[in-house]
């Protein structure tokens, strides 16, 4: 039995299974996940998460209870949930990624989707199932009074579950994401807003990364549910309980940033991209191919940036990095494919022998992220929407004459905006002009942004993140 828990889709480690039957463990990727993976171990935390692969599965088969570390691994205490395939599939990819993700992100197509069916009615089952199997395992390992932290949208019915079996735990959850404003987040059927807002609203905390989607988070509530909010003591009211509202903007450690970018696997890629593009400017981009990362919108400004200066030709190169995400979903292989042809239309009309304006990078490679943070002159950050954006926090700690292009509908604008150039995501040639603008900030005015950059991405590192939600539950 366990005093503190974690939940969450997403493990600590994850394995991959060899024709031979041998399994491999890796640290999970994702930044929450690897910025808690050690502090997990040390405190007295049980993390509860899903087995998301062949290799997991077969960890957990082989493991007593599911528990990894009982089986010898090295994972701090961890329990592995072997939820059936097709259920998981149902939940993560259909109602998780391509509906909730949809709705926070503001993503979806109007005219075209999302339309909620009889299908959708049995994928929605499966997301109440694989919920229902989290509040059961965290029900079963936490001890009397126990404090449990369920993370993001795939456990967003868990916490009200919980409660049910389990009055006494101090619960909370945490939303990764952005919040949708209730005008949108209408969109999904009436029983299920109401379900995924009361699932949260079983937490005695719900936790947001910004005030601006806690806010979206309270007006939800008391425009959908009837629940009855008050902003100034952040609380919520309803069915005869009180949830807490928390912001907590979760920041980077930067001197484990640093220690992990000076391993001489990075100092190789940059001495590599170093040879590739001599002394010209690098304008560096790192995400996800990711829908609500705005990639394609990204590559048309600096396709505009081209044609609008051409007295930059041959001195700039855009270091695109897009690596591979959620390629279950047609969206995202559709997506990953115009991100190529954008690409190649930019290296076709100014491309040359002696000018690569574009280097795009689709293979996941953590070594040469850093490499080109640490290179970057400019870092352009232009999601559409998006919870907080590690990135725009990592690459000023790497940077430190870096000027960042930041998007304003990124949940980092609210800590980094001042010492930015903000740009609207939508609007192509306002971004074009800032990608210039970024380019030729003086060198003092460079320093003195990026200080104070650094000083607001270090604010609240992952292990403060942890420990100031874990004090507030005692509350
Ligand atoms: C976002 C979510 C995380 C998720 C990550 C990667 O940051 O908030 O919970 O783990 O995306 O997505 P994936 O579907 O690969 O886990």
């Amino acid at each position: 039995m366990n005093t503190v828990l974690m939940a969450s889709n997403r493990g600590p480690v994850s394995f991959t299974l060899a024709d031979d039957g041998t399994l491999t463990m890796r640290r999970g990727g994702g930044g929450m996940v690897s910025g808690l993976s050690e502090i997990a171990k040390d405190a007295d935390v049980l993390w509860v998460c899903a087995a998301l692969s062949d290799g997991d599965r077969s960890a957990v088969r082989r493991a007593p209870g599911g528990r990894l570390d009982q089986a010898g691994y090295d994972t701090g205490a961890v329990r592995m949930l072997d939820i059936p395939p097709a259920t998981f599939h149902r939940a993560y990819n259909a109602v998780a990624n391509s509906t909730l993700w949809f709705v926070n992100h503001l993503l979806y197509d109007t005219p075209n989707s999302p339309q909620f069916d009889t299908r959708f009615r049995r994928e929605w089952e499966s997301y109440q199932d694989y919920n229902a199997a989290f509040a059961l395992a965290l029900a079963e390992e936490a001890a009397h009074g126990a404090r449990v932290m369920i993370q993001d949208y795939h456990l967003t019915l868990a916490p009200a579950m919980l409660r049910v079996e389990r009055p006494d735990l101090r619960i909370s959850h945490f939303s990764h994401t952005p919040w949708a404003p209730p005008e949108y987040f209408s969109l999904l059927p009436d029983d299920i807003s109401a379900e995924l807002l009361s699932g949260i609203l079983g937490a005695d905390r719900a936790g947001f990364l910004t005030a601006r989607w806690a806010s979206a988070f309270m007006d939800c509530c008391e425009v959908l549910l009837g629940a009855r909010v008050d902003r100034a003591a952040r609380t919520i009211a309803y069915e005869g309980r009180t949830t807490h509202v928390g912001v907590h903007p979760l920041g980077v450690d930067g001197d484990a940033l640093w220690a992990r970018a000076l391993e001489p696997d990075v100092e190789s890629h940059m001495t590599a991209l170093r040879e590739r593009v001599g002394d010209k400017k690098l304008i560096v981009r790192i995400d996800r191919t990711e829908l609500s990362k705005n990639i394609v919108r990204g590559l048309l400004a600096y396709k505009q940036f081209l044609t609008d200066h051409p007295e930059w030709h041959g001195k700039v190169v855009h270091l695109a990095f897009a690596y591979p995400s959620r390629h279950d979903l047609p969206e995202y292989r559709e997506y990953t494919a115009a991100v190529q042809r954008c690409a190649t239309e930019i290296e076709d009309e100014f491309g040359g022998e002696d000018w690569d304006p574009l280097i795009l990078n689709v293979n996941d490679d953590y070594a040469r992220s850093l490499a080109a943070y640490r290179m970057a002159d400019v870092l352009l950050v232009n999601p559409i929407r998006d919870g907080m954006n590690l990135v725009a926090k990592e690459g000023p700690i790497l940077a430190p004459h870096c000027a960042l292009v930041l998007s304003r509908e990124a949940g980092a604008a609210s800590e980094l905006g001042a010492d930015a150039l903000m740009v609207n995501p939508y609007d192509v040639s306002g971004t074009a002009n800032a990608l210039h603008d970024a380019l030729v900030l003086p060198e003092e005015e460079r320093a003195k942004r990026g200080a104070r950059l650094r000083a607001a991405a270090t604010a609240l590192p992952p292990h403060r993140w942890f420990a100031d939600q874990l004090a507030a539950l005692d509350t």
